[in-house]
């Protein structure tokens, strides 16, 4: 079913779904995910959402962990606008229902890494679940919204796929695969959000979900638009060592409430000999101490001890941990949890302006697949669902104000599969996309090398090639789609990495240990 709406949302996490509740009561608005929609991040968020809320907390406060955490590549100005948003976001969030924790009459406040105060607004360790369902039930229950999962958005439909060819570079939907049936659909509307989320499975390990193949990122990038910081990739430091379940994560807030990290050999307690402070430090500089403990004992982890903490106190703050644990025969409230860092959060990605505007007219993006200026090279925790929600209403915003300066959409061509033939080799898919994996987490992750960098860099090239054979002469299929953008991400990653010759953040190079004096961001120009 093809479709003609006011705004098309490519993405139904937190950023889309809440550009749609924002622009519904006055427009036509429709929603395409990739699979069910609550398959993206947002669901899997666990520790919460920043805030500032604590007695003797500031706005300011917050924006100083900011911009401490993200090394000062972050863009002041757009870190003030999202900080102080949070609250009156909350607020809505509490209005459509989200039952967040309560101390007395007050809003219960963990903590984590980066955060000097108490800041984090949460649902147990299952934020994220609560947050989609209430945003899901209310878009499924009004009249404007149509919702329309497992939809695979191919590229963007643009001026050039116009009846009348134009090379303004105005974006009027995107084509989509129905997953059900193969057939690739034209969804068109006067303006386009991309809030398709971020890119996390271009590693090997990842805490994020099997469908953060950097779409979004990538359609963005072959329509035109700048894509930056993408060498900026986060990696948690605490993702569950398990055989079997690979990207379970444990949330930072158990070491916001006293959790150890702890070296398995010797028992030693490590953080506090690399930074003042220990296990709350930013993130890359705890995933790269436990990285270096383990490649310099041979290690397989290290483990995450709350075990100290009385046992109630612990299933009553973490029950969802709790419960996945003890059915892996691990006690959380006796035994320390063996850890790992994996790939959590894509920094980089869609240049956007304060309204979520790209660089394509008619073309706006929020969210993980954006670079709005919010995180600099480092997220702060809990940063991530606050820019989508800010950014979901800045997009809706401008759409509105703008509505009648937006051209009515033209005819557009609809896809042509003339030329291509069902395939015969899906193992080409399958072989790349775990190549691709592979590589990308040992020469483009927690530690850096030019010449790992170069090695990746010429592996894509080759895959590349591979790809757009493949797709040249193939239907396309969601699987196709996805790794065709997989390697486009890669290559952005990789291209940027070699470009930054510092050390700043979640980028760092053996061979430029330094950090130079003026943080700049890497733009990639198509
Ligand atoms: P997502 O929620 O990822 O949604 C992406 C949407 O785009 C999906 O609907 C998907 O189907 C759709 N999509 C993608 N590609 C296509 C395509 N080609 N065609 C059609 N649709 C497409 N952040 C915090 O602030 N606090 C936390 O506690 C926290 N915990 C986290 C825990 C985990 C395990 C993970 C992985 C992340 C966590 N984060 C947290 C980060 C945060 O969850 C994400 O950054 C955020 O949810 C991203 O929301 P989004 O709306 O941008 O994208
Ligand atoms: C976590 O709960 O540790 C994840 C928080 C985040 O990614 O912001």
């Amino acid at each position: 079913m093809s479709s003609t709406s006011d705004v098309l949302i490519v993405g139904s996490g937190a950023a889309g779904l809440t550009a749609a509740l924002t622009l519904a009561d006055r427009f036509r608005v429709t929603v395409l995910a990739k699979g069910a929609l609550n398959e993206g991040s947002t669901a899997w968020a666990q520790g919460g959402i920043a805030a500032v809320l604590e007695p003797g907390d500031t706005f300011a406060n917050h924006v100083e962990d900011t911009m401490v955490a993200g090394a000062g590549l972050n863009d002041r100005d757009v870190v003030e606008f999202v900080i102080g948003g949070a609250p009156a976001a909350i607020e809505r969030l509490v209005r459509l229902g989200v039952p967040f924790e309560t101390d007395g009459n007050a809003l219960h406040l963990t903590r984590e890494g980066g955060h000097s105060h108490r800041r984090i607004v949460h649902v147990a360790d299952a934020t994220g679940w609560a947050v989609q369902e209430a945003l899901q039930r209310a878009a499924e229950a009004h009249p404007n919204i149509t919702l329309l999962p497992d939809r695979v958005a191919i590229d963007l439909a643009t001026s050039r796929h116009e009846e009348r060819y134009s090379g303004a570079g105005t974006v009027w939907g995107v084509y989509a695969v129905e997953r059900t049936l193969g057939h690739v659909e034209l969804h068109t509307a006067r303006a386009t959000i991309m809030a398709t989320g971020g890119a996390g499975r271009t590693y090997l390990f990842s805490t994020a979900p099997r469908g953060a193949t950097g779409d979004g990122i990538a359609m963005a990038w072959r329509g035109g638009c700048r894509i930056a910081n993408m060498e900026m990739m986060q990696f948690h430091p605490t993702c569950l060592y398990d055989l079997d379940v690979k990207n379970f994560l444990i949330t930072e807030a158990v070491r916001g409430e006293g959790g150890r990290l702890v070296n398995p050999r010797t028992g030693h307690r490590f953080m506090p000999d690399i930074d003042p402070r220990a296990e709350l430090a930013p993130r890359d500089v705890v995933a790269r101490a436990i990285d270096a403990e383990i490649k310099r004992d041979g290690l397989d982890y290290v483990h995450l001890d709350i075990s100290h903490m009385p046992a109630a106190f612990v299933r009553g703050h973490f029950p969802n941990i709790h419960e996945k644990l003890l059915g892996l025969g691990i006690d959380m409230t006796r035994q320390p949890i063996p850890v790992v860092p994996a790939q959590h959060y894509t920094c980089g990605g869609i240049v956007v302006d304060r309204d979520g505007r790209t660089d394509l007219p008619g073309l706006y993006a929020a969210g993980e697949c954006t670079e709005s200026g919010l995180h600099g090279a480092n997220r702060l925790a809990s940063n991530s669902l606050l820019e989508c929600f800010v950014f979901g209403e800045a997009c809706a915003t401008d759409i509105a104000a703008r509505w009648d300066t937006l051209p009515p959409v033209p005819a557009i061509r609809p896809w042509d599969e003339s030329r291509v033939t069902d395939s015969d080799e899906e193992v080409v898919i399958k072989q790349n996309w775990t190549e691709i994996r592979r590589f990308m987490w040992n020469y483009v992750g927690i530690v850096r090398t030019t010449k790992r960098l170069q090695r990746a860099a010429s592996r894509i090239r080759l895959l590349q090639e591979e790809v757009a054979d493949y797709y040249g002469h193939f239907r396309v299929t969601p699987d196709l789609i996805e790794l065709r953008n997989l390697i486009q991400t890669a290559e952005l990653i990789v291209r940027s990495a070699l470009q930054r010759h510092e050390s700043r953040g979640l980028h760092y190079v053996l061979d430029w240990p330094g950090t130079l004096p003026d943080a700049v961001d890497t733009v990639l120009v198509p």
